[in-house]
């Protein structure tokens, strides 16, 4: 187990922004300034954008606000447990290893993620403090059937969220991802443990762009944005996540109590290829048409020559077929 103390400690004096000498940051942790440099270079591969000007130190490029525990625990006092690991291999996967010990609406977020995952086995970049990785878990008594309406009704709490904080023109993209202006803000990943029969145990696991830095992103590859861009100036970081654990805990509620009925027309409202051609792909295959939003079970309704047909299922993947 890497002890991640010192550099953490550094984070924390450079998060204002600030100028801070080798010497005076070497004295604060007890170590010499070459070996602050080492750990500086270790934080500038954890995606924080830190500079250095001769007789001044280093910088970071923004200042960092940092997530709080505390306070998002003041903030979002109806969630069992908030938990902020500032360094995890991936919060979905922290979430899925205690899945006994939990109650709904446990939540674990972090500010890097050295191995967060995205849908089909993707990589998920998770730089330092720029965005925000979250995972939530839910106890689904109505099984893993119920799993499928269940990410969708996350797309929905999220983009609300989003419109709430002025980001007009968020969107949802069948299944789970959210866009703004065609580029992709936001992807859900959505992992469960049951039995057939039983309790599904879910891990809702969220990745927003909040002011991605664009070198960071230099592996993304499929055109992407971040919240900033959608909403201009942005809340205090802890009181955007309070607001969205909040919602998505009042959301869960209602989808368990009411199902997917509710929420068809506030997903028809955001989608985002609604009544747009697009294609879907089906393993090896295409399927070509135009997109009619969902039905009651949450299946793509997809306009094609011989009718409007729905596609359910979790290996379908959506694109834009302009
Ligand atoms: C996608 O492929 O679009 C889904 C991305 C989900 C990423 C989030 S970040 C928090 C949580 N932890 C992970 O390892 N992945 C999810």
């Amino acid at each position: 187990m890497v002890e991640h103390g010192p550099r953490l400690t550094l984070i924390r004096q450079l998060a204002d922004g600030q100028f801070h000498s080798g010497q005076a940051l070497g004295e604060l942790l007890g170590m010499s300034r070459a070996a602050i440099a080492k750990h500086i270079q270790v934080l500038q591969q954890w995606g924080l954008d830190i500079y250095r000007v001769q007789g001044k130190g280093y910088c970071l490029s923004q200042p960092l606000d940092l997530l709080d525990e505390s306070q998002l625990k003041q903030l979002a006092p109806s969630l069992p447990a908030i938990l902020v690991k500032p360094v995890i291999d991936s919060t979905n996967q922290y979430l899925l290893d205690r899945v006994g010990e939990l109650s709904s609406g446990a939540v674990c977020l972090a500010e890097y993620q050295v191995a967060g995952r995205g849908r089909r086995g993707r990589q998920w970049i998770s730089p330092f403090g720029s965005n925000l990785y979250c995972s939530m878990y839910w106890r689904l008594d109505a099984g893993m059937a119920a799993a499928m309406g269940l990410s969708l009704v996350v797309g929905v709490a999220l983009a609300e969220w989003c419109e709430a904080f002025g980001g007009d023109g968020v969107k949802v993209k069948w299944p789970n991802d959210l866009y703004y202006q065609d580029q992709k803000l936001a992807g859900i990943l959505v992992e469960m443990t049951g039995q057939a029969g039983e309790a599904a145990h879910l891990v809702i696991g969220m990745g927003i762009n909040l002011a991605m830095p664009a070198q960071a992103a230099e592996g993304v590859t499929q055109p992407w944005t971040n919240l900033q861009q959608a909403c201009g100036v942005l809340p205090a970081r802890n009181e955007l996540v309070a607001d969205l654990l909040n919602r998505l805990q009042q959301t869960l509620l209602q989808y368990e109590a009411q199902g997917l009925a509710g929420f068809v027309e506030r997903w028809n409202r955001l989608d985002n290829f609604l009544n747009r051609p697009v294609k879907l792909l089906i393993g090896p295959n295409e399927v070509r048409g135009i997109a009619r939003g969902i039905n009651h079970q949450g299946a793509l309704m997809l306009e094609t020559e011989t009718g409007i047909h729905p596609y359910l299922g979790g290996e379908i993947s959506l694109r834009s077929d302009a």
